[in-house]
């Protein structure tokens, strides 16, 4: 379904670029990943006792430091890389430190969500934001939704891999699945370290746990049958989801085993085809050809910089290498910088004053 869906919005776009109804620079950069560390986040993650570096002031999580940011450099840093419009959300660990304090947990996630906001009205034209949610608590996460898509007006939804080992998929998150599915939400997972102590040896989470969280929540939302269930909101996936495209046929084919149900290898395939991946620390030869091989098309790549926890020198090879090293034509790279993404954020580009049918 989710892929039936796509290539008939895909035509639509076609045929209606083709009758000149809208028309985006292709050149016109949207960034569905970047991240903003409010003060008060980072006040947050100190009192939560995340070790600080003593030389460099900076608090580390999952084993990496969480760089300084401001509002100022966040615009500066997208004039830099051309990027014109870019959803923000909060990286993990987000309020997850607070599970089972759930009052301290609702405090802080409300605090980010009205800063996210004072970012998006300061910067209407460049910056929307993400919810941050406060799950595992279901009800009070629907109430956040509902405040922030309808009172703050955000661009989306931003989930995790797993909040305090419930993974995407767990049917316990249902009635939140239920509410995104009905708004036809746009989601943005990102990946959180694995619940289940430390497989990482010691070294950053994000170095590889991270990619395998997106693997693991997207294995899981197969195998529940969630996803199937939830098929009219739109999930993106970041760093090229993971290992996903390398992964996906050996999951599909796993779980046509008549023990693990006998789903229907085109089916999981097709499910999977669905979500979006973006590109950010995913811009390698190898990355690139293997999801537009995955996707069968580049319907699925949407622009990525990670911002600012992948280091400026790093985004911006990435971005200057993304045509050459994916082979994509201009065509492609449209779809790559913005069309992909507007599909999914069609109020951003009615915003933006971009009319899409
Ligand atoms: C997008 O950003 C580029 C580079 O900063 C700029 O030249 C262009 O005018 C922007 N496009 C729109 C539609 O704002
Ligand atoms: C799907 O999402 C749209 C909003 O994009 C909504 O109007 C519609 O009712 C939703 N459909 C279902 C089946 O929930």
């Amino acid at each position: 379904m989710p892929s039936l869906i796509q290539s008939s919005l895909a035509i639509l776009a076609l045929s209606s670029s083709a009758l000149g109804a809208y028309s985006i620079d292709k050149a016109f950069k949207f960034d569905v990943h970047s991240h903003v560390v409010p003060p008060i986040y980072k006040e947050a993650l100190i009192k939560a006792k995340y070790p600080v570096d003593a030389a460099t002031g900076l608090v580390f999580t999952d084993g990496f430091p969480v760089p300084d940011w401001t509002l100022a450099n966040h615009i500066a840093t997208m004039n830099t890389n051309g990027v014109n419009y870019s959803t923000i959300s909060i990286s993990a660990p987000g309020a997850n430190f607070y599970a089972g304090q759930k009052n301290k947990m609702l405090t802080l996630v409300r605090s980010l969500n009205d800063a996210m906001a004072s970012y998006t009205t300061q910067y209407p034209t460049r910056i929307g934001a993400m919810c941050i949610l406060p799950l595992p608590y279901i009800e009070a996460s629907i109430a956040e939704i509902v405040y922030c898509l309808d009172t703050l007006k955000f661009d989306g939804v931003g989930l995790y891999t797993n909040a305090d080992g419930t993974y995407l998929g767990d049917r316990a998150l249902d009635p939140v699945f239920d509410l995104l599915n009905a708004r036809g939400a746009t989601v943005f997972v990102h990946p959180s370290k694995p619940c289940s102590g430390s497989v990482s040896l010691g070294y950053p989470d994000p170095m590889i746990e991270y990619p395998f969280e997106s693997v693991r929540a997207m294995e899981n939302l197969l195998l529940t049958g969630q996803r199937s269930q939830y098929s009219n909101m739109s999930i993106i996936f970041p760093h090229g989801g993971g290992a996903l495209p390398y992964l996906a046929t050996r999951i599909a084919g796993l779980a046509s085993l008549p023990f693990m149900g006998g789903l229907s290898v085109p089916d999981s395939l097709n499910q999977f085809k669905g979500y979006l991946f973006d590109t950010a620390s995913s811009t390698s030869v190898v990355q690139l050809i293997a999801m537009k091989q995955f996707f069968g098309s580049v319907s699925g790549i949407v622009t990525g910089t990670d911002f600012p926890y992948v280091p400026q020198a790093q985004a911006a090879a990435g971005l200057a290498s993304t045509k050459a090293n994916g082979q994509f034509t201009d065509d492609e790279m449209g779809s790559i910088n913005n069309a992909n993404a507007f599909r999914v954020f069609p109020k951003v580009a009615a915003k933006l004053g971009f009319a899409i049918v």
